[in-house]
């Protein structure tokens, strides 16, 4: 007899795993992701994400800069199956430059693995992709990268994710040595130690012992080293805090994994506990109320459009996160902004850049849509009733410029260059509509400015100049007192594309004396 669909979305949501890594650029993730594949059969050679990173993307020339400046700018997704997980990695672009794509990314996800170079700590970036997550409240995993190098003393590190981050930890494995003296981790969990050994350090033993007091431990690392892990371990035993699922769960207590990506080490404990304890995809809100995945109507939504990935087609990808339901090829789903019935006919998903056909795909699932210009970031699929998932959040700008077009006659070709680019969420526009109407756009990171500059030039013909302002935030002022008189020194007050009024703000100090005086009006980080 054949399953029923209930249950076979239940078996199929339970073994799925989706989550983003997080990190500063060179902490290690794209060697941390290979090796992940590689621990899956989802690559074969050591090396593969390293030379796609290196060959700086050669299947996709619609984004000159990617090449210029060998990073991502677009996330892509991989997926492959280990122990009788399917696991999807969201890749989140690791360059300082990232941009809002970074952050919507993150909603897809259903946790995070938040990588940390043991010499360095929490820096710039892990502190905001870090935050978005916490907003959610999606459980957060660390793994401390780069055992092998000398770094910070552990202690000092857990210390650093309580007081920059504002979330505590619980170790689940602590290094035995480090750098140069490093002997191996031991887990605290499974009692276990995994010892790195051999001259290269290519022979990783996992042993199971009585606890980290066991004789055994002394006899492979020597007296000094085990005498510095007991006292280490009583420490924490006493003063650390204690593992507590339901805090991992809401993301207040982050599991921390001590270990070498690049030597393979404490991965495979980093790797089954994080299975273990990451959680498979959880119902999401929508208008309708929550919608369970095993729900067997087919939901989705999508959070991300990535033009031209393949240049023979100047094709656009709408990445869908699936929220319930299974999907299969050729189906009709209603596209609710819409109104109209779609069918997805060339539906794909991702290793890396490779792309493959799908024929059926589950909740957690990530599916690339072939987009003849339909989507809008955000929008909604679904089968049955019309569902709307909550809004994907926009995020703030930070930085602004002042647009102008060289040649006047192109005005037509912009304003469809301009809609098409703030549709997919690569700016925000603003407008004066004071005596000059001046367009002024918004964005999370520099970056994002180059790809409008180019992408206007390459697919619409139209240059553009930009010219940095200098405001730093972007308030949303809602209220009948709003005081335009009020936004003259440090401020400007503009309007965003739904005619919102938007005050930007050059200093908090600025900003903090705006909110002053007018205390019945409404700041908002995003639009209301
Ligand atoms: P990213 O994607 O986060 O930017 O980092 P990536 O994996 O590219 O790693 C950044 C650098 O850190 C690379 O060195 C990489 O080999 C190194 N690395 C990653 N994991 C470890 C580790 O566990 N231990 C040590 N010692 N190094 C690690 P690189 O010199 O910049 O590049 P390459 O010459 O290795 O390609």
């Amino acid at each position: 007899m054949s399953k029923s669909l209930t249950e076979q979305l239940k078996q199929e949501v339970e073994k799925r795993r989706t989550f983003a890594i997080i990190s500063h650029p060179d902490a290690g993730k794209t060697t941390l992701t290979e090796k992940l594949l590689l621990f899956g059969g989802a690559i074969r050679l050591a090396g593969t994400v390293k030379a796609r990173k290196a060959s700086k993307h050669a299947t996709s020339d619609w984004m000159e800069i990617e090449k210029q400046r060998g990073i991502s700018v677009t996330s892509s997704v991989m997926q492959f199956d280990y122990n009788g997980h399917r696991i999807n990695i969201l890749d989140t672009p690791g360059h300082q430059d990232f941009s809002e794509d970074t952050y919507r990314t993150l909603t897809a996800a259903d946790s995070a693995v938040m990588l940390i170079d043991v010499a360095k700590g929490v820096e710039a970036q892990t502190i905001k992709l870090f935050q978005v997550c916490a907003k959610r409240g999606i459980p957060i995993f660390t793994f401390i990268n780069k055992l092998d190098r000398e770094g910070r003393s552990p202690f000092e590190l857990l210390e650093e994710l309580e007081q920059v981050l504002g979330i505590r930890s619980v170790p689940m494995n602590w290094p035995i040595g480090m750098g140069r003296g490093l002997c191996g981790v031991y887990d605290r969990m499974n009692n276990q130690v995994e010892l790195f050994q051999g001259d290269d350090h290519s022979n990783i033993q996992v042993q199971k012992v009585e606890d980290y007091r066991d004789p055994h431990i002394r006899e492979m690392a020597g007296e000094f080293l085990h005498d510095q892990l007991c006292e280490e371990l009583e420490l924490l035993d006493v003063a650390g805090d204690e593992f507590d699922y339901e805090k991992v769960k809401r993301g207040e207590l982050t599991p921390v994994f001590f270990g070498s990506a690049i030597n393979n080490f404490g991965l495979q404990t980093f790797l089954e506990n994080f299975l273990k304890l990451a959680p498979s995809p959880a119902p999401r809100q929508s208008t309708s109320g929550e919608i369970d995945p095993t729900n067997e109507k087919f939901s989705g939504y999508v959070f991300k459009i990535q033009a031209n990935m393949n240049p023979a087609h100047r094709d656009r990808i709408a990445f869908l996160r699936i929220c319930s339901g299974k999907f299969q090829r050729g189906m009709s789903v209603r596209h609710v902004r819409a109104g109209k019935d779609i069918k997805l006919a060339q539906p794909q998903q991702f290793l890396a850049q490779d792309r493959d056909i799908v024929d059926e795909a589950f909740p957690g699932d990530i599916i690339g849509l072939f987009d003849p210009g339909i989507f809008r970031i955000g929008d909604s699929l679904s089968q049955g009733s019309e569902i709307v998932f909550d809004e994907l959040p926009t995020f703030s700008p930070e930085i602004f410029a002042r647009v102008t077009v060289k040649n006047a006659l192109k005005h037509k070709q912009y304003q469809k260059g301009v809609d098409q680019l703030t549709e997919e969420g690569t700016i925000q526009v603003f407008h004066n509509a004071g005596v000059f109407d001046e367009t002024i756009l918004g964005v999370v990171g520099q970056l994002q400015f180059e790809v409008f500059e180019h992408r206007m030039k390459a697919e619409y013909g139209v240059d553009v100049q930009l010219q940095r302002l200098g405001f730093q935030f972007a308030r949303w002022v809602v209220g009948s007192q709003i005081d335009p008189t009020k936004f003259r020194i440090n401020s400007q007050l503009v309007k965003d594309k739904k005619d919102n009024f938007v005050a930007l703000f050059e200093n908090e100090y600025a900003m903090r004396t705006a909110m002053e005086k007018m205390p019945d009006v409404k700041f908002l980080e995003t639009a209301p």
